[in-house]
């Protein structure tokens, strides 16, 4: 049977610049090319879940625009139900400003518009007491993802959080009623004053300072060099898979809402989700935009 998960999260219109290098201040510098793509990190999350045949529900707001309507007809064409994502007519839908470099890194600027705006009032208890998995980034309010989480766990519900980006201190309040956390490297740093650095010694350190805010689990994804896990007492490093890279946007939402999809209440197969969410990403950075990247079951399966 497949996975019931809630997705609390963005929804972000990408407007992508192709770029050889990133500017220097008061530089005038030509694009290579604009384009535009559905993202955000929920609703790139969210269909990487669905993309992996979970059965998954949305949970955010738009705003009254053909940006809006975008990234509604977005979820609906990989089965989301919308049934929760709001319309918000006083702010502009979510948008992000992609810095997409040759080689494939990114820096994103965000206007959180419709995102910022989403209220407690907004969450329908229901959905989130009837799922498996509720899985929420940074890009909406910190209350209204607290909240959220208390229902969920109230609820005997597994809780996925990605303090994306790493806007909000780790309060008790979050950390009680969460699961799993999945910084990427420069969130991890943020949120713990450590700087990260590729040795197992470091990131033990850096997983340790996670825990201790209290969280049971903690998984840091480390780009082209994989990922670090903590489970208790248990640690290990997963290996990266090579690729080049065309556009490493949303590969690690990709790794997310494939973790989710597979991932046992108990995390029993917690090695298992880590690896095929690592292929899943692997192919996500293969391809340029959000969205578009996010791999197929079948394509994740034959890869
Ligand atoms: O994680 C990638 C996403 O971050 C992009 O799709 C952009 O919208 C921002 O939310
Ligand atoms: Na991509």
């Amino acid at each position: 049977m497949s996975k019931k998960i809630v997705v609390l999260g963005s929804l972000n219109v990408d407007n992508i610049m192709k770029m050889p290098r990133m500017p220097l201040v008061g530089e005038t510098m030509a694009l290579t090319d604009v384009s535009t793509a559905p993202g955000g990190k929920g609703a790139n999350q969210a269909v990487a879940a669905a993309r992996q045949g979970a059965d998954v529900s949305f949970i955010g707001a738009v705003g009254n625009d053909t940006n809006g309507q975008f990234m509604r007809t977005t979820l609906l064409a990989n089965g989301i139900n919308v049934d929760s994502v709001m319309t918000n007519g006083d702010v502009p839908t979510g948008s992000a400003y992609i810095m997409l470099q040759d080689n494939g890194a990114n820096t994103i600027l965000i206007h959180g518009g419709s995102n910022q705006a989403l209220t407690i009032s907004d969450l329908n208890e229901e959905l989130i007491a009837s799922a498996d998995t509720l899985i929420a980034q940074f890009e909406v309010p910190l209350d209204v993802i607290t909240v959220a989480f208390k229902i969920a766990k109230n609820n005997n519900v597994q809780t996925i959080l990605n303090p994306a980006p790493a806007v909000y201190e780790l309060t008790p309040e979050l950390t009680a009623v969460t699961d799993i956390i999945l910084p990427n490297e420069t969130e991890a740093q943020l949120l713990t004053g450590l700087t990260v650095e590729n040795t197992e010694e470091i990131l033990n350190q850096v997983s340790d300072a996670l825990l201790e805010k209290g969280v049971p689990r903690s998984i840091i994804t480390l780009g082209d060099a994989g990922s670090f896990i903590a489970d208790g007492s248990h640690r290990w490093w997963q290996k990266p898979i090579k690729v080049t890279a065309e556009d490493t946007t949303a590969a690690g939402d990709t790794f997310i809402g494939t973790l989710a999809s597979v991932l046992a209440p108990d995390f029993s197969n917690l090695d298992e989700a880590v690896h095929r969410a690592s292929t899943a990403s692997a192919i996500a950075v293969t391809r340029q935009g959000a969205i578009p990247s996010i791999p197929t079951r079948i394509e994740v399966d034959s890869y």
